[in-house]
């Protein structure tokens, strides 16, 4: 007998089905609420609602556990690839070697962007955010490719549209930073791998493997986080049926903010804040949890993980052993571990269950690989953009699926009329 919600509202009671995910998830379907009872349901942020079901990724928030397709993230980051995993996530399952071939040799040859964006690039200023340099030429993509405007895209064109955006985000991310260095643009290297070529985009020199390797496992642990907000905001945009270049551009806008994957380059604007000052730890988390002070500690805290982001626990061995193969030897990364062990000895951030997050370390290898600060979240977009269309089409390809429109509750002023 399947599982029923009870719901009594005055002297009526009515019956909630409860729906239950294949790892357990227990969710009660209101779908039928509103009809039977004229309420709806309030949730500011969020916190406890679902807005789909979906077949990609599964987190546990309060057991540190990540997995795409089922897998298991510390697996995938010591055994696949970032373009294996893209495949795996977009496509439902993971390719053979043959299949895998040819996915990367379709990105390869989506490696270029139309002249008219590189003139554009280069009308930006040198000082433009990336990001908005990213987000606009996403957009601008869309004037490019009519075909890929239509209401109803076909599977192929999908599958397409998403294989050329992996390929063209690394063009335009690439061309982004190299325009705000007043360097000019290098043409993607189809010999190369995914990583080796970004990394060869931005500088022109011959790929040390082991940064290739570094980046490869950072882009991978990037690559889905169930509904985030910017993955929120695609599906939101892409429930429209915007095109798939409008949609992918509201989702880079969304990563932007400081809450999100702003955060990476906030982390280490923090930490480069504590160590110029020279204060310590304890003087800086002090500011921290003053609630009159707007400081925070960047890179702490989740929505849903209330226990260690189990890609934050990856990244911050990665870290260790990518500035020793480096030799790299960096003062923040003392202060980031520094943070670490007194804030999670501290009674503040242990009441709030605050650990670090995914974006607490990736910025220090990003720096160490030689990437500057403001490019940090573009990276986060390099990586999440597999993620972001594998669930943009898992939700135009759901039967019967529909634009996204949440209801609200009116609390403002009533019955106003005008005195004239
Ligand atoms: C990402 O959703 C995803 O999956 C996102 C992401 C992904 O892969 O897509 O995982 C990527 O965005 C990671 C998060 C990156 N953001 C940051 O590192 C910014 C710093 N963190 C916070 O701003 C905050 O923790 C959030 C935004 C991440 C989560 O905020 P919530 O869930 O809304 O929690 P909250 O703001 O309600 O905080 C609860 C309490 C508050 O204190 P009280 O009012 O209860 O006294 O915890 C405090 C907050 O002040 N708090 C912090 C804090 N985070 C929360 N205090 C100091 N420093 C922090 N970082």
């Amino acid at each position: 007998m399947s599982e029923k919600a009870k719901l009594t509202l005055g002297d009526k009671t009515i019956e909630l089905p409860v729906f239950t995910g294949t790892e357990g998830e227990k969710a009660i379907d209101i779908t039928k609420l509103r009809a039977e009872t004229g309420y709806v349901t309030l949730d500011s942020g969020y916190m406890n609602t679902g807005a789909c079901t979906s077949n990609i990724t599964f987190l546990d928030g309060e057991l540190g556990i990540l997995k795409y397709r089922g897998y298991g993230i510390e697996e995938l980051a010591e055994k696949s690839t970032f373009t294996e995993v893209s495949s795996l996530v977009i496509n439902g399952k993971l390719p053979s070697s043959d299949e895998l071939k040819t996915f990367e040799h379709r990105i390869a040859s989506h490696s270029s962007i139309p002249t008219a964006l590189q003139t554009m690039i280069k009308a930006f200023p040198n000082n433009a955010h990336p990001m908005g340099v990213l987000s606009s030429n996403l957009a601008a993509l869309s004037a490019f490719y009519p075909d890929m405007l239509a209401q109803d895209l076909t599977g192929p064109q999908k599958d397409e549209v998403i294989i050329q955006l992996m390929g063209q985000i690394k063009v335009l991310a690439t061309y982004a930073h190299r325009h705000s260095q007043g360097q000019g643009f290098i043409q993607s290297d189809k010999t190369l791998d995914y990583c080796s070529d970004f990394i060869h985009m931005m500088t022109g020199k011959a790929v040390d493997k082991e940064v290739a390797k570094a980046l490869d496992i950072l882009l991978i642990l990037h690559v889905d986080h169930e509904q985030n907000c910017s993955t929120s905001t695609v599906r939101m945009v892409g429930s429209s049926k915007a095109n798939p270049f409008a949609t992918v551009s509201a989702g880079v806008d969304a990563l932007w903010g400081p809450l999100h994957g702003g955060a990476n380059q906030a982390v280490l604007e923090m930490l480069e804040e504590i160590h110029k000052e020279g204060i310590g730890y304890k003087e800086f988390l002090t500011r921290v949890k003053d609630k009159n002070s707007s400081s925070r500690l960047m890179g702490f805290g989740h929505r849903v993980y209330k226990n260690f982001d189990p890609r934050a626990k990856i990244i911050k061995v990665a870290c260790d052993s990518v500035l020793a193969k480096l030799g790299v030897k960096d003062p923040l990364l003392d202060i980031a571990r520094g943070l670490e062990e007194v804030a999670l000895q501290d009674s503040y951030f242990v009441e709030r269950k605050l650990y670090p997050n995914v974006d607490f370390y990736s910025g220090i290898i990003y720096r160490a690989l030689g990437i500057p600060t403001n490019m940090f979240t573009v990276m986060f977009a390099l990586g999440r953009l597999p993620g972001w269309m594998a669930q943009w089409k898992e939700m135009l390809e759901t039967p019967g699926f529909k634009i996204c429109r949440p209801r609200q509750i009116y609390t403002g002023e009533v019955n106003k009329k005008l005195s004239r």
